[in-house]
């Protein structure tokens, strides 16, 4: 399947020169959304899972799919303010603004084997913070995969070491 056939590219949102990918048009078609799950699943088959973690609010529609279909627990990483747990919080860029990421302390036991799952690797800001926090709560990070990555944007670089897997590439 050609996934980019899939997403629609929308010029100029949501600032001029930013050319977004719309997943939405994917996630429209029931082949289509499941062909793509079904393929990061099997991307991460070799890997020791306890549990997925995934950013709001579209890393949720990646990961928790990903969670159900290996049959380990999903990790929502939330911006500030919608937690009610006890958190712990950190800052973070994006491609474009700025926010705050939160976890709750006891989502993870320390030495879980944690996977992160997003829709887009653009700017690895999202990702960078998210690996900041997992490692703060004891996670043990085993890798990462994107629905899609950003190949002229530095976001592999900025991940340490963790490794990378994307099902779909714009260069
Ligand atoms: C988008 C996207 C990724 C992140 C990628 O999320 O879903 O999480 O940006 O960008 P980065 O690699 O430059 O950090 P956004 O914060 O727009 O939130 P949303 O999923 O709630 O729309």
């Amino acid at each position: 399947m050609n996934f980019k056939d899939y997403i629609r590219v929308i010029p100029d949102y949501p600032q001029p020169g930013i050319r977004f990918k719309d997943i939405t048009t994917l996630l429209n078609n029931g082949p289509a959304y499941k062909a793509a799950i079904d393929a990061l699943k099997e991307m991460i088959k070799d890997l020791k899972i306890d549990l997925i973690a995934g950013p709001e609010a579209r890393g949720f529609v990646i990961g928790a799919p990903l969670a159900y279909a290996l049959g380990v627990g999903f990790v929502p990483i939330r911006k500030s303010g919608k937690l009610p747990g006890e958190v712990i919080e950190a800052d973070y860029a994006l491609e474009y603004g700025k926010d705050k990421l939160a976890m709750h302390k006891d989502a993870i036991q320390p030495g879980q084997k944690v996977l992160i799952a997003d829709d887009l690797l653009a700017t690895g800001g999202t990702i960078a913070t998210s690996i900041h926090l997992i490692k703060e709560l004891g996670g043990d990070i085993v890798g990462s995969v994107f629905l899609i990555e950003l190949g002229y944007l530095p976001g592999r670089e900025k991940l340490n070491g963790i490794n990378v897997q994307s099902l779909i590439q714009y260069n």
